[in-house]
């Protein structure tokens, strides 16, 4: 008789929002996991969350630590973003290979403490960047790493929602650490860094304000607005490249304007989707049409280049690559180092705009 493969031990930390897109995901996969048990800090919330989804014999904690003690081999931190690194690192000492959310974490301290953890145990860390399993999101970076934008030497990156504040957890600078640049900032970064490969963060200058949020004439809960809902950066990048950053949450414009690759050969641009929705344009896995400028002959072309049939089942995969790389002792789907350099971006555009003047990023040899 043919052996049974042993299916991974999976726990799920945090049982908000964003978890159900994990329980959804493991659910699917239950040929090749067992969804052993959650936990959340909240007093029976983790209980409720799986008996809601009918599954009552998933064990359920109010602490990590029991939760952990199950040997598991895999683990989705889904908390806010100020608990992710102390989620992460016990999930890791414990054993297990981890799946935290976006953003990485709230400073870049944090992202290399979890990165050092992870090389020490030899496990597993993936950030929950799912417009990374977009075909879209591939085409973009097929075209750009083919290399016929020639060196690529500036970058914009666009996006942002002319009324999008989220509510909850989100706007609490003590659960979320930071607003709209982490929030959705970090996909617009990952989208174009994955394309060029993640070059090394130098410098960063930037602005940031709350004036939406703060404001009760545009936000419902403003007493509670403790974190930025909009920023621009200039950042320097290895290799000579300027990344152009725009992010916002709110604001009296359609669009902060499209993503675009300036290359000495040809260069590349990617609309935002939903512009006129008030929310689109966040960089979610769903772009806009996109066109390449080039010189042929002499002559001066826009190329539209069609675009691929876009994925409803971005979460699932994040979800099935980081199983698969567990079970086939992969490499991480997504490689920790890079959103490491994500974390150090995030980190830098929110201490320049505090302190209002260009800030160097420090990175230890990882
Ligand atoms: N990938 C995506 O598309 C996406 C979408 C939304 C949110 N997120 C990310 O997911 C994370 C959570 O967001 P959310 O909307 O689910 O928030 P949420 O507030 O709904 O859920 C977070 C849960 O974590 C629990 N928690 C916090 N600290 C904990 C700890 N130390 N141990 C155990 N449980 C703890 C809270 O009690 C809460 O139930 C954030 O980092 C956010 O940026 C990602």
């Amino acid at each position: 008789m043919a052996k049974e493969k042993k299916k991974l031990r999976i726990g799920i930390i945090g049982t908000g929002g964003i978890a159900h897109s994990h329980l959804d995901a493991y659910v699917r996969l239950k040929d090749e996991i067992e969804l052993v048990g959650g936990s959340d800090i909240v007093k029976g919330k983790a209980r409720k969350f799986f008996d809601n989804a009918g599954l009552t014999e998933v064990k359920a904690f109010d602490n990590n630590a029991d939760l952990l003690a199950l040997e598991l081999d895999g683990v989705s931190v889904c908390t806010y973003n100020t608990t992710h690194a102390e989620c992460t690192i016990a999930a890791i000492e414990a054993g297990a290979n981890v799946l935290c959310e976006k953003p990485m974490s709230v400073t870049l301290d944090d992202a290399i403490k979890m990165y050092n953890v992870a090389k020490q145990h030899k496990k597993i860390l993936t950030i929950g960047f799912q417009p990374r399993y977009d075909p879209n999101m591939d085409l973009v970076r097929d075209i750009v790493g083919s290399g016929v934008l020639g060196e690529v030497y500036y970058i914009q990156t666009g996006g942002g929602r002319r009324r999008g504040i989220p509510g909850g957890t989100f706007i609490k600078k003590e659960l979320s650490g930071v607003g709209a640049l982490a929030d959705i900032g970090c996909y617009s970064l990952d989208m174009v860094l994955s394309a060029i490969k993640y070059p090394k963060p130098l410098t960063v200058s930037a602005y940031a304000s709350d004036k939406f949020g703060k404001n009760p004439k545009y936000f419902n809960d403003s007493k509670n607005f403790t974190v930025d809902d909009f920023s621009v950066a200039l950042i320097r990048l290895e290799g000579n490249i300027a990344l152009d950053f725009r992010m916002s949450w709110a604001m009296h414009m359609d669009s902060m304007g499209d993503t675009m690759f300036f290359g000495t050969d040809a260069g590349l641009k990617i609309k935002p989707a939903g512009v006129g929705t008030g929310w689109g344009g966040a960089w979610d896995g769903t772009i806009g049409p996109i066109f390449m400028y080039s010189d042929v002959q002499g002559q001066l072309c826009e190329t539209s280049v069609p675009l691929r049939q876009p994925s409803n089942d971005r979460f699932y995969n994040k979800v099935k690559a980081f199983c698969d790389a567990i079970t086939e002792g992969k490499p991480a789907p997504i490689p920790t180092i890079e959103s490491v350099y994500n974390q150090a971006i995030v980190d830098g555009i929110y201490r320049s705009s505090q302190l209002g003047k260009e800030v160097d990023i420090v990175l230890p040899n990882l």
